[in-house]
């Protein structure tokens, strides 16, 4: 890890109940309390988000409060959807878009991810655009490719001011969620190629200031070896996140990482 600060986020996805959301929300907060050098942000299901921003407030936590999608129109007939308007009204200040499940589940294209990226950017929230290859892409070789491709069309139209708002999280398919995690090694590489292509796009400063975060499969096992490696700046964490006693001790291990202590 470098001088960039680490961020780590809880995606809880589509889990948890009112109930359950409020406890965790309070487990974090509470064991995190200490925590100054690493950015936290939790991602609750939409229904949530207020109780959460309430249990943040109340506890004066710096905690982030995070959306895990937004549509991109500002208001209007589109039933079910939700705008960065209403988002920033709950207090959202970080925003998902582009994650696997949406792409794969939900069929989310390259062209919708840019789409909602600059929606969000726009309205002055901060985004993480999620990239990531398959498994057939990897046994392919395709890695390479299929990221730059979903970074190239995720930041379309995207200026140099706006990206600074952005982080990248690197989730490879194969590893969200199925308990395979990238090695150390894989994942320094492909977050290498991401922070040369960015440099490519918008300079080298640029590309040093940018976060980018690994998810798929982190535990309190392996999240010390991942966040060692030194284009690796956090993660994402969707299973591990739903439990105080593994999410804790992934973002105390992005602590000690950014302290050079492991
Ligand atoms: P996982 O999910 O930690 O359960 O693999 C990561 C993610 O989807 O963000």
């Amino acid at each position: 890890m470098s001088d960039r600060k680490p961020i780590v986020g809880g995606n809880w996805k589509m889990n948890t109940n009112r109930a359950e959301s409020a406890e965790l929300a309070r487990g974090v907060v509470d064991g995190l309390r200490d925590v100054t050098n690493v950015d936290v942000a939790v991602f609750p299901p939409y229904p949530y988000l207020l109780a959460v921003r309430a249990i943040l407030r109340e506890r004066s936590s710096s905690l982030r409060l995070g959306a895990q999608d937004v549509y991109h129109k500002p208001d209007g007939a589109y039933t079910g959807e939700v705008s960065t308007e209403m988002l920033r009204d709950c207090g959202v200040e970080i925003v998902l878009c582009g994650h696997s499940e949406r792409r794969h589940v939900l069929g989310e294209s390259d062209a919708v991810v840019n789409l909602k990226l600059r929606a969000i950017v726009d309205s002055g929230m901060e985004a993480v655009l999620c990239v990531g290859e398959t498994l057939d892409e990897r046994i392919a070789g395709h890695t390479d490719p299929v990221i730059q491709r979903q970074v190239r069309a995720g930041l379309a139209d995207v200026t140099g001011d706006h990206v600074s708002s952005v982080t990248i999280a690197y989730e490879p398919v194969w590893a969200i969620g199925t308990g395979k995690t990238a090695t150390p090694d894989d994942a320094q590489s492909v977050h290498a190629n991401i922070r040369r292509l960015i440099a490519g796009m918008y300079g080298q400063d640029t590309a040093e200031r940018m976060r980018i975060m690994y998810g798929g499969s982190v535990k309190p096992s392996n999240a010390a070896e991942l966040f060692k490696a030194p284009d690796v700046d956090g993660g994402l964490i969707g299973g591990a996140s739903l439990k105080v006693g593994e999410f804790v001790p992934i973002v105390r291990a992005a602590m000690a990482a950014a302290r050079g202590q492991v």
